[in-house]
């Protein structure tokens, strides 16, 4: 038996996906346990781009069951909406299983989300606007809607009249729009009911049969460590837990199904979104960075703040997550300058510190502390073993894993499945 997670490691879009793809050859189980259609994660498949939200990477291989998770927050639209994109290009979604208990996304958490944001003004938290945050607000408060409740068409009504009148108080005497019309959405949930009828079921058993039948489960995280709600630069944070603490509750098994911690770590830096990002590049090279990643969000479409690799976070993450495995993506992008900077600690006070502090004012005060290397060739897309990368590149990663006491077993040279220096066997 075998419970292998990939977890993001800095702010997200660390190219996750790709690995997950990579691994999900020989998982018989793909899994998602938090987040939802805010996650935007771009696979490369048998040479065709595909650009996932809400349905684990692991569909691409037709056959193997995926499942989203009870802590998985699911916009109906947004998921029929992949799945017919997916039968589009051929891809079959038969294996897709969707939990009776994850909470439904309904059109008044967009609609909040939207108006807290703007509301906020220079504060906003730049939100994907997909309603997340809210939706997990009403699961939190108990006023959530899920999935076992949308099969039901009575009580989903009687729900959906309730909240929409809740909410259309907010919508219309703080926010000072439009409210939103619940027979509508009734309608509009009612055809979604019908279509993803045969996909909801109860995940949890299915994910602890095929756990105790020695399968190997595979749990495929989004977003990333410093974007989680307790761990991540509160309150520039998703509202959901993307640390493995999130794996249990978010799938309902226990927390020794997990056997391995793979840190998914990019060779740089990105965020998108406000908050602290104290390698952040505000220059040329962070621009040159950018273009040359096509560093523009899967979700969103937003540039992509970019910034030299920070191992104060990833130290952080490979402590919170307990981190067995580190996957590091993009050398190929980062390779074509002439030296390249880590940081290996912040300026505080007066002080060198490695630990991440919690208070926002004291993060906007550090300053980075580099150490530099030489650069590499940018065109590492054919080698397959780490011996042949080029020294400097292979001086960069051996400083990451002595730095972190955490093995780099997966190097990503390029963009697509094949494009990847494995240096261990994970199943
Ligand atoms: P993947 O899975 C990067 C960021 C948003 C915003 C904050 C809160 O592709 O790595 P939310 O809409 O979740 O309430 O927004 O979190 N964010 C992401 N950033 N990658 C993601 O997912 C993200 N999902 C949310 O930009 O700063
Ligand atoms: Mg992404």
């Amino acid at each position: 038996m075998a419970g292998i997670l990939v977890c993001g490691a800095q702010w997200g879009d660390e190219g996750k996906g790709r690995f997950v793809d990579f691994l999900a050859k020989d998982a018989d189980m793909v899994i998602r346990f938090q987040g939802g259609n805010n996650a935007g994660h771009t696979v490369i498949h048998a040479g065709v781009t595909y650009k996932l939200h809400l349905i684990p990477s692991g569909i691409l291989y037709g056959s193997k069951p995926c499942v989203i998770g009870n802590g998985v927050v699911v916009d109906p639209g947004a998921l029929l909406e992949e799945i017919d994109g997916l039968e589009k290009a051929g891809i079959k979604t038969s294996q897709l299983f969707l939990s009776d208990r994850a909470h439904v996304l309904m059109p008044y958490h967009r609609a909040l989300d939207a108006m807290n944001e703007e509301s906020l003004g220079k504060s906003k938290i730049g939100t994907t606007q997909k309603g997340i945050g809210p939706c997990y607000t009403d699961k939190t408060s108990r006023l959530g809607i899920r999935f076992c409740d949308l099969l039901d068409e009575e009580r989903f009504a009687m729900l959906t009249r309730q909240r929409t009148a809740e909410k259309n108080q907010i919508i219309t005497k703080i926010y000072g729009k439009a409210p939103l019309d619940a027979e509508a959405i009734i309608a509009e949930y009612r055809a979604y009911a019908e279509r993803l009828k045969p996909y909801i079921t109860d995940t949890s058993q299915m994910v602890y049969d095929a756990q105790k039948s020695g399968k190997t489960l595979l749990f495929e995280g989004a977003q990333g460590m410093l974007l989680d709600l307790d761990y991540g630069t509160y309150p520039y944070v998703t509202s959901s837990h993307p640390t493995s603490g999130g794996v249990a509750s978010g799938v309902g098994i226990g927390p020794a199904a997990l056997t391995e911690v793979v840190g998914v770590v990019k060779a740089y830096t990105t965020r998108v979104g406000a908050g602290p990002f104290t390698t952040e590049l505000s220059c040329e090279t962070g621009d040159l960075i950018r273009e040359k990643g096509h560093e523009y969000g899967t979700t969103t479409g937003r540039p992509r703040r970019c910034g030299w690799l920070d191992l104060v976070i990833v130290e952080f993450a490979a402590r919170i997550n307990g981190i067995t495995s580190i996957a590091l993506s993009r050398m190929d992008t980062l390779g074509g300058l002439d030296r390249v900077k880590i940081c290996v600690g912040y300026e505080l006070n007066g002080e060198v510190i490695r630990n991440y502090p919690a208070s926002l004012k004291d993060l906007e005060a550090c300053k980075p502390v580099y150490k530099e290397f030489d650069g590499w060739d940018a065109n590492l897309s054919h080698i397959r073993a780490f011996e042949d990368l080029p020294a400097s590149a292979k001086e960069y990663v051996n400083f990451i894993e002595e730095f972190l006491g955490v093995p780099v077993d997966m190097i990503g040279v390029g963009a697509s499945r094949e494009e990847c220096i494995l240096r261990k066997q994970y199943v």
